[in-house]
C-alpha cells in the first residue's frame, strides 16, 4: 500500500508545469507531505523520490538540510506554534510567554504534546520585531501575543486534519 494518497500524489504532481525540472519539485513534494503527515517517512521519500525520478537519498539529502522538516520519529502535532526567541522578543517577555504556552498548552519547548495536537518549537527572528513578542501558529503571525491570545487563537483556528497516509489508514 502506497504511504501517498492518491490525491496527495496529484497535488505533486501539478506542482511540475511551475518548475523548469522535476528535481526542482523536491522541496514543494516535500511541504506538501509534511503538511500532510506532519512528518515526511521514509517510505513518503522513497514515494517523492520515484515521482521525481530521483534517488531517494537525493529527497533525503534535501530533506535533511532543511531543519522545518519532521522525519516519522519525531512528527509535528496538528498545531505547530513558533515562539521568537530572538533579542528584542525576549526582552518583551518572550521567554515568559514561552513557559506559558508549556504550560497551557502541556507541552514542553521543543516538544509536542502527548495528546498530538500541539508542538511547540524555537524560532528565530520572525522579522516583526516590532510587535514583540512575537508567535507564529502555522503561518499565521501574532504580534504582541500573550499566552491567552495564542490559546484563544488556536482553539479558533481550524484543525488540521489527521495525519493521512498510512500513519492513520
Ligand atoms: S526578535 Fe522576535 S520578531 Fe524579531
Amino acid at each position: 500500500m502506497s504511504t501517498l494518497s492518491e490525491e496527495l500524489r496529484q497535488r505533486i504532481q501539478a506542482e511540475f508545469p511551475k518548475y523548469p525540472n522535476k528535481r526542482a519539485v523536491t522541496l514543494p513534494a516535500l511541504h506538501l507531505v509534511h503538511d500532510a503527515h506532519r512528518c515526511v517517512s521514509t517510505e513518503a521519500i522513497a514515494e517523492i523520490a520515484e515521482l521525481l525520478e530521483l534517488h531517494p537519498s537525493e529527497v533525503a539529502d534535501t530533506m535533511s538540510f532543511y531543519g522545518f522538516f519532521r522525519a516519522e520519529d519525531r512528527p509535528l502535532g496538528r498545531k505547530r506554534v513558533w515562539v521568537c526567541r530572538s533579542l528584542s522578543c525576549m526582552l518583551r517577555g518572550g521567554e515568559e510567554l514561552l513557559g506559558d504556552l508549556s504550560e497551557q498548552l502541556n507541552c514542553p519547548p521543543g516538544g509536542t504534546s502527548p495528546d498530538g495536537q500541539y508542538s511547540l518549537e524555537f524560532a528565530e527572528c520572525l522579522g516583526a520585531c516590532e510587535g514583540a513578542p512575537c508567535v507564529l501558529i502555522d503561518d499565521e503571525c501574532h504580534m504582541r501575543a500573550t499566552a491567552d491570545e495564542v490559546v484563544a487563537a488556536l482553539q479558533e483556528s481550524p484543525t488540521t486534519p489527521a495525519p493521512a497516509g498510512s500513519r492513520s489508514e
